[in-house]
């Protein structure tokens, strides 16, 4: 991981999960998230969380951008910046990663706070040994 404050997000990814972020619907946990996601053709497209009165059926805001972008046929992705109300930066969680993988095993990752405080990831280092769709073929 690198972080500090010499590290600097891509600010059009920021704005655009900073953006998201502020529709995020989550009157449970008290914990909005924006995220944005960049395609390898430019393209961004951004979520926020989505929560419900069944917990369970609530989506993280790296998913809901992951399916926007899939929805308008986009399959390839560079950088996602994760912004959050937490005073360190948020990175994603579990079930985000392996969604992730899926489409941009090489993606940059990037979290920052509402200072500026930014963290920074390649998505390999926060899911080694992934299970992949090349996982489905050693049978
Ligand atoms: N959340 C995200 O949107 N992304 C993450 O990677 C971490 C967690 C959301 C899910 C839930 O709505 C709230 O944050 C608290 O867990």
């Amino acid at each position: 991981m690198s972080s500090g404050s010499a590290l600097v997000a891509p600010a059009p990814l920021r704005a655009a999960a900073d953006a998201a972020r502020a529709n995020a619907y989550a009157p449970y946990s008290h914990f909005p998230v924006g995220a944005a996601l960049e395609a390898e053709d430019g393209r961004v497209f951004a979520g926020c969380n989505v929560e419900n009165a069944s917990y369970p059926a609530g989506t993280c805001a790296e998913r809901v951008a992951l399916g926007m972008a899939v929805a308008a046929g986009v399959r390839r992705f560079t950088r996602v910046v994760i912004t959050s109300e937490a005073a360190q930066p948020t990175p994603p969680c579990g079930i985000c990663r392996q969604a992730l993988v899926e489409f941009a095993p090489a993606l940059e990752v990037f979290a920052v706070a509402p200072d500026g405080r930014t963290a920074r990831w390649s998505l390999a280092e926060l899911l080694p040994a992934p299970f992949t769709p090349a996982s489905l073929e050693n049978v």
